[in-house]
């Protein structure tokens, strides 16, 4: 199947162009299932469940429960991340119809996935990751720009898409900010097949984090998001409120130096994640906690206004 024959094909399954992105800590298999069930493509990090066993309960969960639609779980693929062969297994016994790639992903890996029978997606913040993700046979790429939650790119969504584009005609999904209909649209515009919105799936009620970090993404707006290595050694969007609450001065924060990453949980980092919260420059258009179906419905007519609004069928 070629690149367009794919995307088409994963789009027919959708209600709307769009994939949720996996979320350290805050991404639990309820919200997969949610997230399918309302028409867009669910996922979690494989991390998130306590165990390799408690994935397993999670992955046969999500799977029975969603029949043929399809979600995705992430696996880091980082030296530090003692529970990868363990927990790639479980992605093969269930043969998870996506695998989200993060972090010194291999081509072995990538087709030992592909022979299981799951399509590989590998997220890139620039061009040149792009291509060593095609060398590597990937099935999709994920374009993340600028203002995204988590670990961010810095480049506009106007260059990355323009770059890549022109070489790659394959899945290619745009990530960073997406939050309303408007911006599914022009990720689509763009070129993207998929739009991938993770930061408003933060509020919702069936995500993993507390009722303070749900009220943030409600309150908060692009002017919140603070962007630093300071945590991680790697650039990524934190809210400065949260930043202010553990005690330190988002405009002071001290440059992390040679700090690698540890993405074992129980690390450093797993704590700076949870103490200190991570979200995009998108939260603006979230306006209420809710269950993630009920976003999603606004997400959809909100999607169908905004082609209206261009002179697009619906
Ligand atoms: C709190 C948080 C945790 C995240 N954890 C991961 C992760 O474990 N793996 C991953 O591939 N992406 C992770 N991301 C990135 C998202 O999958 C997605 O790329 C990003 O949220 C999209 O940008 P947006 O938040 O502006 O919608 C995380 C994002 C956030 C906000």
């Amino acid at each position: 199947m070629n690149g367009r024959e794919l995307a088409g094909s994963l789009k027919q399954k959708l209600r709307l162009p769009v994939m949720a992105g996996p979320m350290f800590i805050a991404s639990t298999a309820d919200l997969v299932i949610a997230q399918c069930h309302a028409g867009i493509i669910g996922s979690m990090p494989a991390l998130n469940p306590r165990s390799t066993a408690a994935l397993d309960d999670d992955v046969a969960r999500i799977a029975a429960s969603v029949g043929d639609r399809p979600y995705a779980i992430n696996l880091v693929a980082h030296a530090s991340n003692s529970r990868l062969q363990a927990d790639l297994e479980v992605v093969l016994k269930y043969k998870v119809p996506i695998v989200v790639l993060a972090l010194a992903a291999n081509g072995d890996l990538v087709k030992e996935l592909q022979a299981g029978g799951s399509l590989v997606f590998q997220d890139v913040i620039k061009n040149r990751h792009a291509q060593k993700c095609a060398e590597m046979g990937v099935d999709g790429i994920i374009a993340v720009g600028a203002g995204a939650g988590g670990h961010t790119g810095d480049l506009s969504p106007f260059a990355l898409m323009q770059e890549i584009r022109e070489w790659w005609d394959g899945l290619l999904i745009l990530s960073g900010c997406i939050a309303n209909g408007r911006s599914v649209l022009a990720a689509e515009v763009l070129g993207a097949d998929l739009a991938y919105v993770g930061s408003p799936f933060l509020a919702s009620s069936e995500a993993n984090t507390q009722p303070g970090f749900k009220q943030m993404i409600v309150d908060g707006a692009a002017a919140d998001i603070v962007t630093t290595n300071c945590f991680t050694g790697v650039n990524a969007n934190f809210l400065r409120p949260s930043v202010r609450e553990n005690g330190l001065d988002p405009a002071n924060l001290v440059r992390a130096v040679g700090k690698t990453i540890n993405i074992d949980s129980g690390g450093d980092e797993a704590r700076a994640w949870k103490e200190i919260w991570s979200a995009g420059q998108g939260i603006g258009a979230v306006k209420r906690s809710e269950p993630a179906g009920d976003y999603i419905d606004w997400l959809c007519a909100d999607y169908a206004a905004a082609r209206a609004a261009m002179g697009m069928s619906a």
